[in-house]
């Protein structure tokens, strides 16, 4: 539709992109404008496939799932880490302001490497079941109280999305920083009854300034968190085993 024919009601959007290549450190950053009208039930994640389909095929972005589940398409809007394929463009101002994640590689424009990330803090943190049983694939889990298992898949819900390290004033301080997602996962490993570490072990994995000592509350990862996970009262608990185990 030309913006000569299209109707009133219809919102001409102007998302500005920052455009960055890293291959190319000679080429500064640049917010780059594009317009694009709005259409009902626009994501984010449907305005940046148009802009690329039909403005710009260089412009690079991550997505997996469309559906807030693979944790890909983590960015900046209008300052405030969120998912672009769960944001509504209904719900932002007509002029929409797009930055990559802080905090992570960037890999080009709004794509970043937060796999990298959490592969790094997840090798820190030993994030898998530590048990001396063989597997067999042959023989059935011991099954586990409902409501255990209840309470180790509401932490396992993080996507790893990277929202909390990009809207965490430590985790931009403190690049070896564990973060909330990290945090979270110790938290989610001293419940899985399968895990032969003591409190004790897995506590002192974060037990310095890179870990629970470095978060200075400043809650923005609950605030940010896109799949609404128990943050801070996984962060306050930690810190109070500690204290107990006398770990400070
Ligand atoms: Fe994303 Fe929440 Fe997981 Fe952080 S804890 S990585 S914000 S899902
Ligand atoms: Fe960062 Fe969350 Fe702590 S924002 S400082 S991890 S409360
Ligand atoms: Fe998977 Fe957005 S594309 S979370």
């Amino acid at each position: 539709m030309t913006a000569a024919s299209q109707s009133p009601s219809v919102r001409r959007l102007t998302l500005q992109i920052l455009r960055c290549d890293p291959q190319q450190p000679e080429a500064a950053a640049r917010l780059q404008p594009f317009q694009l009208d709005e259409a009902p039930g626009m994501t984010l994640y449907l305005a940046l496939n148009e802009i690329r389909d039909t403005q710009d095929p260089s412009l690079q972005f991550d997505f997996v799932c469309r559906a807030g589940i693979c944790g890909s398409c983590g960015m900046m809007i209008n300052g405030r880490p969120g998912l672009a394929c769960r944001t509504l463009t209904a719900n932002l101002p007509s002029l929409i302001t797009l930055a990559p994640l802080p905090g992570f590689e960037l890999i080009g424009d709004l794509s970043v490497n937060t796999g990298k990330w959490m592969r790094g803090m997840s090798e820190r943190l030993e994030s898998w079941i530590h048990s001396s049983e063989e597997v067999d694939p042959c023989r059935l889990e011991t099954p586990m109280e409902p409501e255990l298992a209840e309470q180790i898949y509401e932490l396992e819900r993080c996507i790893e999305c990277g929202c909390c390290i990009a809207g965490c004033g430590t985790a931009q301080m403190r690049s070896d920083f564990a973060g909330a997602v990290g945090l979270n996962q110790i938290a989610r490993f001293r419940l899985d009854p399968r895990d032969e570490r003591s409190d004790d072990e897995l506590y002192r994995l974060v037990g310095d300034d890179d870990g629970v000592f470095g978060c200075m509350t400043l809650l923005g990862c609950q605030d940010l968190c896109p799949k609404s996970l128990p943050l801070q009262t996984q962060i306050a608990y930690l810190r109070r085993k500690m204290a107990a185990l006398g770990i400070t």
